[in-house]
């Protein structure tokens, strides 16, 4: 396993995220949550990405649970606050600052977190009072760094330009090789503002790994089979032809002697200014393949060759202020 720096920060991350988002804590039972949080430790894997809102908080008490024994500084935990807790607790406010992190901090059984995500633009608070509150909580020794997911450029140029305040030093897109919305106009800005990406769907939620073929149902036991997990896949995003062109990426692979899931997970590493992709898994297998893509190189030819099968399956798409 390879490690680069998040952005101006001291934290070295291992270039393979896992993530937590429906798995941990949720769709997936304890004993297999447990095996996949195990498998990332012995990959090398030493940064954990959850979120105060998923699966309603138990994906960060599970995390607290399994992370209680392991010694605070071998690996680096990124939560984040936004999404509702309540119908009352949401967004960026001063007082859900304050609130959120205590709140998560006590679910993770921690006395810090190393990075505090916002995880989208709060358009109901002032840009001045999240920044504010977020670097007290830093002041505060709650919060080590801190960054934010899916902000539109303007917003996060906004917040770089505000005297006095934390600076952030990671950006969470959606960044893959069907959505390459960040490169616009997000990963410029990052990349001259020390700040990198770590990037959530890095395989399109499985379907970067060839599993899902055109014309026949999804493999039983699969994200998209599942009604507590598909339900960002069943909006008719992943049809038949771009199904088709993504199998058309196994040769490719194959030729290189890796896997698909490894070829994505490569490709998104290509670029210097992504720390790591942040993986879902649901078994230890996943852990483990998806870990070995750190290190993968891709010669110029490849990506050439990605670009020209992929064609008009890729979207380009960020949020817009
Ligand atoms: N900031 C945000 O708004 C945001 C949004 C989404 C996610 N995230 C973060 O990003 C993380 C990853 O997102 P994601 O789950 O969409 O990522 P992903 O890595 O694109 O998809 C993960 C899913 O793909 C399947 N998979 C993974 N490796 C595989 C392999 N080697 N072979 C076959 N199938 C494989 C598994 O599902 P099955 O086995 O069930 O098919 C797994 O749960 C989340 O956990 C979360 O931490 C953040």
């Amino acid at each position: 396993m390879l490690y680069r720096k998040i952005g101006s920060s001291d934290l070295e991350v291992s270039e393979i995220c896992l993530g937590s988002w429906l798995t941990y804590g949720g769709a997936i039972g304890r004993e297999q949550a447990e095996a996949c949080v195990a498998k990332a430790f012995e990959a090398g894997i030493n940064f954990i990405d959850t979120a105060n809102a998923y699966s309603g908080g138990k994906a960060e008490s599970f995390l607290g649970e399994v992370l209680a024994d392991r010694s605070r500084d071998s690996y680096v935990l990124a939560t984040k606050l936004f999404f509702p807790m309540t119908p009352e607790d949401r967004g960026l406010s001063r007082e859900q600052v304050f609130k959120q992190i205590d709140a998560s901090l006590a679910r993770l059984r921690m006395d810090y977190v190393d990075l505090y995500q916002c995880h989208r633009y709060d358009w109901d608070t002032p840009l001045t009072e999240t920044m504010e509150a977020l670097t007290e909580v830093v002041r505060q020794g709650k919060v080590r760094y801190i960054g934010f997911s899916e902000w539109p450029a303007d917003k996060i140029q906004e917040a770089l330009s505000l005297p006095g305040v934390e600076k952030f030093v990671s950006s969470q897109p959606q960044y893959s090789l069907l959505w390459r919305g960040p490169e616009l106009d997000v990963i410029p800005l990052c990349a001259d503002n020390g700040i990198s990406q770590i990037v959530f769907s890095p395989l399109s939620q499985g379907v970067l790994t060839g599993k899902y073929k055109p014309g026949l149902p999804p493999p039983s036991g699969s994200r998209m089979t599942s009604d507590a997990m598909n339900e960002f896949m069943v909006d008719g995003r992943y049809h038949d032809t771009l199904l088709g062109r993504v199998q058309q990426l196994k040769p490719v692979a194959d030729e290189l002697g890796i896997t698909m899931a490894q070829l994505a997970l490569a490709w998104v590493l290509r670029e210097p200014n992504v720390a790591a992709p942040i993986i879902g898994a649901t078994r230890p297998e996943q852990v483990k393949e998806n870990a070995a893509a750190s290190g993968v190189q891709l010669d110029s030819q490849t990506l050439e060759r990605i670009d020209e099968i992929l064609a008009d399956s890729v979207a380009y798409k960020g949020p817009e202020s």
